[in-house]
């Protein structure tokens, strides 16, 4: 949420790193955008309403260059996405440009300390109090004036701040990601890899509380106490094409279609015969109980893990919304393990909820795509995904992977306890990257039922047990990139309340695997049918009794019942683009939604 990237040492760092830089973090955020460069002729920022392309196509930001700057795409949370309320923020005097991700709890009282003082605001935002706080404290050394700065404020940041006069860029961060890229003779700080990828692949992660200074040729990093710390530098290992579109219309798309790797790859040198291993740091004997912590896609895959644990383990498990958990003064203890899962590894909640699990002493795993991410280091030990970038801003890739990864977990605990597993799982696990390509090649039929679709404004999805959270996330991935209102339900709760709602304007899309609800859900079709509802139907059974009630019919390949949601899914992922993309929306970057949510 929100993007952050800076650079010392290009001769022309706006066109050679920034603009480049923001449109690779477009995906967090894209109200506005905006730059500053220390230049001959003193400090320079350029703002724009809108996306990174308004910033590069204006005629101001082709005039200005210099080799120290930072630039910064918003997500907004303080102030309506305008010019003014557009990052860097600037002091009185225009010579401190500071870029945020994250939100000064604390910035009101700041504020009329600062007003009092004397301070000019020009914006609605936080931000701004920080480079005033910087310029209050500003004697001969940023970094110390920001360390002041820093102890007064509440909240979370992950910061680039510059001066005039100061050969130097300064960062520092507490709850929101910075790393910082280590090129030859060139230094680089971004909220997120990709911004860097493109210059070097050398990254250090900062830490909470550590603030650092970066010159062309070297760098230090300190606590905020003014202690030396040491961090270890991080060879990315994502390639630059793994972040381009390869020809595909949008990331989301692209994302789509590498299902079938990324599942391969979420599964390699872990899976032998029916074997799975996993290295994490728990005895399966101690778990009592499991609780999983998530947010939007993620927190469907947890719904989804919920039933493979249960079932295959016998250990009881529960999901929480993150936001909810790390409020309620949850009971967990050492016996328990909580399960983070996060694409990004950095949502803000998600994190909190982790730590609030440590506190109390729980075991905690993370199931993480992101290498070096923060949750992915605040864990006791995790399983990363290896589902490779995600950009798209709705999940697709990430949650296949997920619900993969929960599988291997269920498997592994299985083996722990000495319960036996049904040798179908593993092999259907093996299997499941050629089964996805099945459904994806039959697409273009997805997409001519689209057409047939896309002019309705309200739509129900249903499912059961299992395949209920799948409904939840067919639901909102058509609300996310459509703007299509629609919700999702469990089948047999249909009938208190929704079915209100059922005439000819109002389609049901039906997730009906083979499976012990299979008849039941017919049951649920019928009650739809009698009301002249429309309904779309996935399955995996060729059934009369099926194609006389659905209005169209999906295909997907059977498979075990807890496989079946990554399958079943994969329609409705192409549902919601084809018809989000005939509305003419861009889905990579749908409007107000941002990717990795670094703010509560
Ligand atoms: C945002 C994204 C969703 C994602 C959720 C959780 O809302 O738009 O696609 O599922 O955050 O993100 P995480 O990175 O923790 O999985």
């Amino acid at each position: 949420m929100c993007g952050i990237i800076g650079s010392i040492g290009h001769k022309k760092v706006v066109n050679d790193v920034l603009i480049h830089g923001l449109k690779r973090l477009e995906y967090r955020g894209y109200d506005s955008a905006g730059l500053a460069v220390l230049t001959t002729d003193g400090l320079k920022v350029v703002k724009r309403k809108g996306k990174v392309t308004e910033l590069e196509g204006d005629q101001t930001t082709q005039k200005i260059d210099g080799n120290i700057g930072i630039a910064h795409t918003r997500w907004a949370t303080h102030g309506e996405p305008n010019e003014i309320n557009s990052h860097p923020h600037t002091d009185c005097a225009g010579k401190i440009a500071v870029v945020h991700n994250g939100i000064i709890e604390n910035f009101y009282a700041l504020k009329m300390m600062l007003v009092n003082e004397g301070h000019k605001f020009k914006s609605e935002t936080d931000t701004e109090v920080l480079a005033h706080l910087v310029e209050k404290f500003y004697k001969d050394d940023l970094e110390e004036a920001v360390t002041r700065s820093l102890k007064l404020v509440e909240g979370a940041f992950g910061i680039a701040v510059i001066r005039e006069g100061e050969d130097r860029i300064v960062v520092a961060r507490r709850g929101s990601p910075i790393i910082l890229g280590v090129g030859h003779k060139k230094m680089y700080v971004a909220s997120d890899a990709p911004a860097v990828l493109a210059h070097t692949k050398k990254v250090i992660y900062l830490n909470d509380n550590e603030i650092a200074s970066l010159y062309e040729d070297s760098y230090t990093i300190k606590d905020l106490k003014g202690k030396k710390v040491v961090n270890d530098i991080h060879e990315i290992k994502w390639s630059l094409e793994e972040i381009e579109k390869g020809g595909f219309e949008h990331f989301m798309l692209k994302e789509m279609h590498e299902q079938p790797d990324a599942i391969a790859n979420a599964l390699r040198g872990r899976i032998s015969g029916e074997k799975v291993k996993l290295t994490v740091r728990f005895k399966s004997k101690n778990i009592k109980r499991i609780v999983i912590v998530a947010c939007g896609t993620s927190w469907h895959a947890g719904l989804i893990g919920r039933y493979i644990l249960e079932k295959m383990t016998g250990i009881p498990v529960s999901v929480e919304y993150a936001s909810e958990f790390r409020y309620r003064d949850p009971i967990v203890d050492s016996r328990t393990l909580v399960i983070a899962i996060s694409q990004s590894g950095e949502t803000a909640d998600t994190l909190a909820a982790v730590l609030e699990a440590k506190r109390k002493g729980a075991k905690t795993l993370g199931i993480i795509n992101t290498v070096g991410s923060t949750i992915s280091r605040e864990v006791d030990s995790g399983v990363f995904l290896h589902a490779g970038p995600e950009i798209g801003v709705a999940s697709t890739k990430a949650f296949s992977c997920q619900v993969t990864t929960l599988v291997l977990l269920a498997i592994h605990i299985c083996q722990d306890l000495d319960k036996s597993v049904s040798p179908d799982i593993a092999q259907s696990l093996v299997k499941l990257p050629g089964l996805i390509r099945e459904v994806i090649a039959d697409r273009k039929k997805i997409q001519s039922i689209s057409k047939k679709y896309q002019k309705y404004t309200d739509f129900l999805y249903l499912g059961r047990g299992i395949n209920f959270p799948v409904a939840l996330e067919g639901a909102l991935k058509l609300k996310e990139i459509s703007y299509i209102h629609a919700e999702g339900y469990p089948a047999g709760e249909m009938k208190h309340g929704p079915i209100a709602m059922i005439d000819p304007n109002l389609p049901s899309v039906f997730i009906t695997p083979d499976d012990d609800s299979y008849e039941k859900t017919l049951s649920n079709m019928q009650e739809i049918k009698a009301r002249q509802g429309k309904i779309i139907a996935i399955t995996s059974i060729e059934d009369e009794k099926l194609t006389k009630l659905a209005d169209d019919v999906i295909l997907v390949p059977n498979v075990p019942a807890e496989i079946s949601p990554i399958i079943n899914n994969i329609p409705l992922q192409f549902l919601a683009y084809y018809i989000a993309t005939a509305k003419g929306i861009n889905v990579d970057q749908p409007r107000n939604l941002a990717k990795s949510v670094t703010v509560e």
